[in-house]
């Protein structure tokens, strides 16, 4: 029979990865459904786009929570989706390492950059291009990857490169940073679950 496979999506603002993967799935690039979209910030946009698509929202507050009652409360949910595919998008918190562990080999993250370059504890956002842009980079770009316990270092699924030209500044590479890991990422998550 046959039987699309089941992600969840975890966002903590704008949603414009996650966007890409509800494209994908309703395209039918990706043959899969999101089961729900779980925010660590219950004012995230990310929310409002899987609103529109009709998919089932978890917003947890994490600043209310804490982390202890926030990684508890996250790991209840997934545990009773058990979803084939975790799914971060731009999701700015450290997953414990009793989620890791638990879902091995079945998350996913998407960075900024061209790893093991400009990741680690910190880098996400403007600060991945403006440090690219500071080391004189003539390439930078996006890469998928397995989530460990070590942040940003788990196996590679794919990367994309991206030339960095004269002139650029942060926001001329994010710009183009993102229209790469508009495609990247569904094809990433499309490998992954191929992969199980
Ligand atoms: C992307 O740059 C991605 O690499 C990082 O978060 C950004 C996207 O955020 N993880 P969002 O999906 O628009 O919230």
């Amino acid at each position: 029979m046959h039987c699309p496979k089941h992600l969840v999506v975890l966002v903590s603002g704008n949603g414009s990865t996650l966007q890409s993967i509800i494209d994908a799935c309703r395209e039918g690039r990706l043959d899969a459904s999101i089961s729900c979209v779980i925010s660590s910030n219950p004012a995230a946009y990310a929310l409002e786009r899987a609103d529109r698509a009709n998919i089932m929202c978890f917003p947890l507050d994490y600043r209310k929570l804490g982390t202890e009652r926030y990684n508890f409360n996250l790991e209840n949910i997934l545990s009773a989706i058990s979803p084939d595919l975790i799914c971060l998008a731009g999701y700015l918190k450290i997953l414990p390492g009793t989620i890791t562990r638990k879902f091995d080999g079945r998350v996913v993250n998407i960075h900024p950059s061209l790893l093991p370059k400009f990741g680690g504890s910190g880098m996400y956002g403007d600060r991945v291009h403006a440090a690219v842009l500071q080391s004189r980079e003539t390439q930078t770009g996006c890469t998928v990857h397995y989530v460990t316990d070590e942040v940003d270092a788990g196996p590679v699924i794919l990367s994309r490169k991206v030339p960095v030209l004269p002139g650029d500044t942060v926001e001329t590479l994010r710009e183009r940073v993102h229209m790469a890991e508009i495609e990247a990422y569904p094809e990433a998550i499309r490998i992954a679950l191929e992969m199980l």
